[in-house]
């Protein structure tokens, strides 16, 4: 692959892969692959779903595409559901392209809104390739280090009730934007009480409460957005990743009222693929999909199983330093040698993610994967790392 330009910081582990079926990957020569990482937390329901795909099928001969002054009735039905699973009854859609897009979207809705100068968000989340948020210049950014605060007692990460809780200037913040859960796909999730404090002081000035569902949202963490884990009346929510099951759509959703006060203003956002029929088919497809397979009690199920059999793993293995999880969003933090593990599973037919720089494996899978195929990374696992201490 010589003309090909690869992301910076992913090297490329398999170039022959010619097929895929809800967790598998096959490559040209017949070997198969148990897809922990859901493409890049994509592929929610599983590679090349049959539903979905039927329904792409049926959709794109009837229109995929439209412009700017016509629109399919299918937009207009599945933002209704999604507003209902986001408890944004009301509010409103605009469906796009990508999640950096969704969340660009989002904070320019924001900023638009708010006469405020001041955005807060914690040091450790991503929120794309490009915009606004990705950039977090001080001049329009408050930037909290959660993690490397007085308050913060066995890396628990912080509570509020350190000094440099009360140095974030709430007067100058008129908009949060919270990951519930990924943190730099390190799978941190910051306490319910620094996030009720943090919510009541930006909403008592009206503050605008933007959360990036990226990854945690459509099911990933066992409910249908990251954020319904707190107490958290969301005004803004950026969707995307799993709602397109690899097809790139994203969703921003905004409330009834972020939708009224936003009509009084000039508010310009234009490019081709905005409120297509054939992603916002999609969308409805996978969220259907997982409310009729009952995905979001087996992502919690399925989750905690997982994380209590890692945790027996680490209690007989010290190589294991940590195991974090939230439904099927789980991290398993070692001591050393993350990299040798990983590159051994995907050898046995694992694929699991590293980030570079950290001792940590991360897994997020298909909500629709077999348990079998849980148990058998699980014992794979188990044996390199016994055979490692040999
Ligand atoms: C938490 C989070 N937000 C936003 C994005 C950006 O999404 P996309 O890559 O679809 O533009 C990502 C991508 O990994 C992400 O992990």
């Amino acid at each position: 692959m010589k003309h090909i330009i690869w992301s910076i910081g992913h090297n490329l582990e398999l170039d022959n892969i010619i097929k895929a079926e809800n967790c598998y990957l096959y490559d040209s020569k017949g070997n198969k692959y148990i897809d922990l990482e859901a493409g890049v937390w994509c592929t929610s329901v599983g590679h090349c779903n049959p539903r979905v795909n039927n329904a792409i099928q049926s959709q794109i001969d009837k229109i995929s595409h439209s412009g700017f002054c016509y629109a399919s009735p299918i937009i207009e039905e599945t933002s209704i559901k999604i507003l209902e699973i986001a408890n944004l009854k009301e509010g409103r859609c605009e469906f796009i392209c990508s999640g950096s897009e969704a969340v660009e979207y989002g904070m320019r809705v924001a900023r638009t809104i708010t006469n405020k100068p001041l955005s807060l968000t914690f040091a450790d989340s991503y929120f794309g390739a490009y915009g606004e948020a990705s950039k977090r210049d001080d001049d329009n950014w408050y930037i909290y280090n959660w993690l490397e605060c007085s308050c913060n007692v066995e890396d628990m990460g912080c509570t509020g009730d350190c000094s440099e809780f009360q140095e974030i200037p709430f007067e100058k913040i008129g908009i949060f934007l919270f990951e519930p859960g990924s943190s730099s796909g390190l799978v941190r999730f910051p306490s319910h009480k620094l996030i009720d404090k943090i919510i009541e002081r930006v909403k008592r000035d009206n503050g605008i409460v933007m959360i990036n569902e990226i990854t945690t949202g459509i099911g990933r963490t066992g409910r249908w957005f990251g954020f319904q884990h707190y107490n958290i009346e969301a005004d803004i929510i950026a969707i995307g990743k799993g709602v397109g099951n690899g097809y790139p759509v994203s969703v921003a959703a905004i409330s009834k009222n972020v939708a009224k006060l936003l009509k009084d203003k000039q508010f310009l956002y234009s490019q081709s693929h905005q409120n297509d029929p054939l992603g916002a088919l999609i969308a409805k497809e996978v969220i259907d999909t997982i409310s009729d397979e009952k995905l979001l009690e087996k992502s919690e199920k399925l989750g905690k199983f997982i994380v209590h059999r890692l945790n027996k793993i680490k209690d007989e293995n010290s190589i294991i330093k940590e195991v974090r999880g939230r439904g099927l969003m789980i991290a398993i933090e070692f001591t050393t040698r993350a990299e040798y593990i990983r590159k051994e599973l995907l050898h046995q037919g694992f694929i699991l993610v590293k980030r570079s720089g950290v001792e940590v494996l991360r897994m997020d899978p298909a909500l629709t994967i077999k348990e079998q195929d849980i148990e058998l990374f699980l014992d794979s696992l188990e044996r390199i790392i016994q055979n490692m201490g040999k």
